[in-house]
């Protein structure tokens, strides 16, 4: 049995579809799987992603040059948004995720309209632009534990509000989370080259996620390329004195208040 495509495949009720197709494919043979995929994605790429991304995938397709967010040049080897610690790539079901919701505020459109299959042919088809792909291959996942039942508690917001002063978030995010702190003018270009934009918590859906879990995994594994680091080590390992069991539990209550002004957290999981 081919177990790599189960892995992949999220089997909750709505997609049966897809989970009946991995059992199809589970029959055929390991080794055709990946260039199979790899020709039906080559289709999808040309068709909905090469005028952004471009026919060599290095970011510069013909609509390139009138967005401001520049497309992901996957050549590199760099990618935002992670469940995996910094500096490694992406999991397949960070690639689909972000294929799926698309990157809020940027052109990056999301993509319900592909198939899950799909999806999956045109993630393997990218890889095919950066050699890493095939000598490293995707980092694993961090551990995201059980979120504590306080997440949310006006007690964890002003936990949090402190966290938020004290690791100097505000520096870049802004006081209020608007995304206009001191330093958010000044920050070098990302390692693409492009203008850093520090997210703004205040409007629209955050591009990593804006479950409690997904903003954990943001501050655990920091947002690839750019200047948002990875707090694991702080969080990690809580001096005891400074940063508490817990901690990175807090600042996600704090920032997610700031979708709503900073008063309570939005009770919805959007
Ligand atoms: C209209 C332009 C446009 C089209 C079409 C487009 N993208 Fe993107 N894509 C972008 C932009 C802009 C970004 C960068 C978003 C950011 O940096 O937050 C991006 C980022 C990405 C990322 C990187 C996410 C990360 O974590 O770094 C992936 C993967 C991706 N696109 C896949 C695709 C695929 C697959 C298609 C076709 C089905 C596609 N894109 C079509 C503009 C586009
Ligand atoms: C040196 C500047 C800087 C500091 C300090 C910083 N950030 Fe960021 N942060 C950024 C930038 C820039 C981005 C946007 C990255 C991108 O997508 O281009 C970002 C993105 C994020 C995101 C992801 C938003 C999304 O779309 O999913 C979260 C969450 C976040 N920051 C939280 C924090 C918190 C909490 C702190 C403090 C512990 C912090 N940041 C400290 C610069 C910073």
């Amino acid at each position: 049995m081919n177990m790599r495509i189960f892995d992949r495949l999220d089997c909750s009720p709505n997609i049966l579809l897809g989970c009946a197709l991995a059992v199809l494919l589970a029959g055929s043979a390991t080794a055709d799987e990946a260039t199979e995929l790899s020709s039906a994605g080559a289709e999808v790429y040309a068709t909905y992603c090469l005028g952004c991304h471009g026919a060599k995938g290095d970011g510069r397709g013909p609509a390139s040059d009138m967005l401001i967010v520049k497309p992901r040049d996957f050549t590199k080897g760099v990618f935002k948004f992670r469940s995996t610690p910094t500096g490694e790539l992406p999991t397949d079901q960070d690639l689909y995720r972000i294929i799926t919701n698309g990157a809020y505020g940027t052109s990056m459109p999301a993509w319900p309209l592909l198939t899950e299959r799909e999806r999956y042919a045109v993630i393997e088809y990218l890889k095919g632009f950066y050699p890493g792909w095939q000598t490293e291959g995707p980092g694993e996942p961090i551990f995201i534990p059980q979120p504590p039942e306080f997440v949310g508690s006006q007690a964890s917001i002003h936990r949090g509000r402190e966290l938020y002063e004290l690791l100097d978030c505000a520096k870049c995010h802004g006081d209020r989370g608007r995304g206009d702190g001191e330093s958010a003018n000044d920050l070098d270009p990302d390692i693409w080259g492009n203008k850093q934009r520090p997210f703004n918590f205040t409007s629209g859906p955050l591009r990593g996620g804006s479950r409690v879990e997904d903003i954990y995994r943001t501050f655990m594994t920091g947002v690839g390329g750019t200047a948002m680091p990875s707090y694991a080590d702080i969080f990690e390992e809580p001096d005891g004195e400074y940063i508490l069991e817990n901690d990175a539990w807090n600042l996600v209550s704090y920032v997610r208040s700031l979708r709503n002004g900073g008063r309570t957290a939005p009770a919805e999981d959007q």
